[in-house]
């Protein structure tokens, strides 16, 4: 896999140093085209479009109309004989680099065989280049808006605003424009002022008020193709009972993520794997680790990297962990990882790449992106990934103790409006031995749906039927469950 390309090349100087190959991936032409008209402002040469509907369209200039019919054969020749030296942009060209004749040409021009110093430009969104080319081509990515940018487009949008509108004034409140500004980066120019138009436009203000609707509209955003989740709802530590020492270690690392200077000695943290018993509150501590550390929570999904109708799986993680780069700081929420490591798709070749990818990106990554992932099953997990030095630690997330169960019956009674101090808490505890922290709150659940029925509201005799009722997991896979622990013990250190 190609490691992400740098963004800071200058297109122009690319052009004039007479690169004769240019590939960008992009599905945003408009923004292609008008950072190529840019750099031609700059570099003085006639630009040139091809597409197989318009064929050769000059760009540079309205008067010129090429002649040449749309066929891709008949537009290599005809740029190949051209004598002043042009930027060409083909934009999806790449089903036609299969024929012989067309990548000869392709080659004859870039190789420029008695042709005239031509860039030929491949825009298309996945390009994957013939070993024939690819010695000669360069990638270019162009570079999202940064702050700056930003902070210009939202003094942009509010003219514009107050132009259409007999010159009202858009109200912006300075410290919540700021906010948007930081909320914006990552998207690219286009995406960023579609979402600024609508916030101001619905009420010719922006102000704090316009945050949560920016927060969704992003979130629509990242979920357009499904790869990377934007999660409103994280948790709170106060929403997790227990796991006391996890939540120690991330609120000690807290300040070094959030860009805190660090001693020399000292690397940033980078993520933790939560193993452990299925409902025992590791989703919920991830959600918590977001909240924790006051960052957006990302969760990807590893399962739909692998749909076909979202292409090749490995260009779909390596998209989604550019653009959860992009959203730094945040957490990465991978959960269940197993599931996708695992190969279940019967292509182990191609979930091994993923996994070296994925533990690349793991040690190489710069930006402060704090992974988390979960998994319930160690056994389906490569031994790369659990070795040393992959995550900052691996946690265990063992059934709760019996102080830990009082203290989830409180919880849960009291987040369904139920007075945890009219119960005997560590009599519920003493009777849900085994229990997880998921199974506990069922037991909550059902003893309301219990009551429902007579009217009234569920008291500890109530509770304490339900308990009886439930056959917990552990004791129904209790080998497994064991079997786990035995692993863990001397692998990873306790969560609670
Ligand atoms: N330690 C806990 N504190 C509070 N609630 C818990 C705890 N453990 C589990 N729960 C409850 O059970 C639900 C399911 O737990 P979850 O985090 O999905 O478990 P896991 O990911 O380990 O399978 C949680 O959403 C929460 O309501
Ligand atoms: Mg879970």
């Amino acid at each position: 896999m190609r490691p992400p390309v740098p963004s800071s090349q200058d297109l122009a100087t690319l052009i004039r140093a007479g690169t004769p190959l240019l590939v960008i991936e992009s599905t945003d032409e408009k923004r292609v085209l008008e950072g190529f008209r840019h750099a031609i402002a700059q570099a003085l040469r006639p630009l040139w479009s091809w597409s197989i509907t318009d064929g050769l369209v000059r760009l540079d200039m309205d008067a010129e109309e090429a002649d040449t019919p749309p066929d891709a054969t008949l537009t290599l020749h005809a740029i190949k004989a051209a004598t002043e030296p042009g930027v060409y942009l083909l934009l999806d060209f790449q089903g036609y680099l299969r024929y012989p004749m067309t990548l000869r040409l392709v080659r004859e021009i870039v190789q420029r065989h008695g042709s005239a110093e031509h860039v030929l430009v491949l825009v298309g969104a996945s390009i994957e280049l013939p070993d024939e080319l690819a010695g000669t081509a360069t990638r270019f990515e162009f570079a999202l808006p940064d702050a700056e940018a930003l902070a210009a487009l939202v003094r942009e949008e509010a003219y514009l605003y107050s132009r259409g509108h007999l010159e009202r004034r858009v109200r912006v409140d300075p410290e919540a424009a700021r906010a948007v500004v930081r909320n914006l980066s990552g998207l690219t120019l286009q995406d960023a002022r579609r979402i600024l138009r609508k916030l101001i436009a619905d009420d010719g203000a922006l102000t704090a008020a316009d945050l949560p609707e920016l927060a969704r509209a992003k979130a629509e955003l990242l979920d357009r193709d499904g790869l990377l989740h934007f999660e409103y709802d994280t948790a709170r530590f106060s929403d997790v009972a227990g796991l006391a020492r996890l939540k120690q270690w991330i609120a000690l690392r807290r300040p070094a993520f959030l860009g805190e200077p660090l001693p020399a000695r000292l690397d940033p943290p980078r993520g933790v794997l939560l193993l452990g018993v299925q409902g025992c509150g590791k989703s919920l501590a991830a959600k918590a680790t977001a909240g924790g550390f006051g960052v957006p929570l990302l969760r990807l999904d590893m399962g739909s990297l692998y749909n076909k109708y979202h292409g090749e799986t490995e260009r779909n993680l390596r998209e989604a962990l550019r653009r959860a780069e992009l959203l730094a700081p945040c957490v990465l929420w991978i959960d269940e990882i197993e599931k996708a490591l695992a190969g279940g798709s019967g292509d182990d070749g191609v979930s091994r790449r993923v996994m070296g990818y994925l533990l690349t990106w793991m040690a190489e990554r710069r930006a402060p992106v704090f992974l988390v992932a979960t998994a319930n099953d160690v056994t389906a997990l490569p031994a790369e990934l659990l070795r040393k030095g992959r995550f900052d630690e691996i946690f265990f997330v063992d059934l709760p103790d019996a102080a830990t169960r009082a203290a989830i019956f409180r919880l849960h009674l009291a987040r369904r409006e139920l007075d945890p101090a009219a119960c005997d808490l560590d009599a519920l505890a003493a009777a849900t031995d085994g229990f997880s922290g998921a199974e506990i709150e069922q037991v909550v659940v059902a003893a309301l749906y219990a009551a429902l029925a007579s009217r009234g509201t569920p008291g500890q005799a109530e509770l304490l039927a339900e308990a009886r009722n439930t056959r917990p997991l552990s004791v129904l896979m209790g080998e497994r469950v064991q079997a786990l622990r035995d692993w863990a013990r001397p692998r990873t250190l306790p969560a609670d």
